[in-house]
């Protein structure tokens, strides 16, 4: 009686698995589906903040490390809003990849964004330093095509 209740229990947490593993795949397919958010501005005191730190080598290296682990998951490999974890989202994560809608706003404003969060985007200033924020913006810009 209880080897059953254990079987039970490890199939279901395997189906449980292959469910959650097949969500998102078809996640990566169809986030692109969801509808975007309401138009997000920065306030003009962020957005003319300059930008202090140069997009060299060592800069979009840790930039992209840093992308790679937190911002992925929802925003995709590419940038293009459709990364595993954006199924689960309400809204689509917008397309880093849109040069020109990324061309249309400032290095300070994409810098206030991401380090305030708006809705299922969390807020990031807490985890990285601003020299890490602007490293992951200077990486980001290269996403843009
Ligand atoms: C949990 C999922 C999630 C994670 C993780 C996440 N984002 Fe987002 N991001 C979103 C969503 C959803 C939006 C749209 C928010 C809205 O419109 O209210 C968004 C919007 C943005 C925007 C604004 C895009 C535009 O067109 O204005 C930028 C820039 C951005 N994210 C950068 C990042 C960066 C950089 C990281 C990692 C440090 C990150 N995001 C991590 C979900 C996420």
């Amino acid at each position: 009686m209880q080897n059953q209740t254990k079987l039970n229990r490890k199939s279901s947490a395997f189906i449980l698995g292959a469910l959650t593993l097949s969500m998102a795949f078809v996640g990566a397919v169809h986030a692109a589906d969801k509808p975007m958010g309401p138009p997000w501005d920065a306030p003009s005191s962020a957005s003319s903040k300059k930008n202090p730190v140069s997009a060299d080598k060592a800069s979009l290296r840790k930039g992209k490390k840093l992308y790679k682990a937190a911002c992925l998951p929802c925003h995709g490999a590419t940038g293009k809003g459709n990364g595993a974890a954006a199924v689960a989202l309400p809204i689509h994560p917008g397309n880093l990849t849109d040069s020109k809608r990324m061309s249309g706003q400032s290095d300070g404003a994409i810098f206030w964004k991401m380090s305030e969060g708006r809705g299922p985007m969390p807020p990031f200033k807490a985890s990285f330093s601003d020299t890490d924020r602007w490293n992951i913006l200077n990486y980001i810009r290269t996403l843009a095509k």
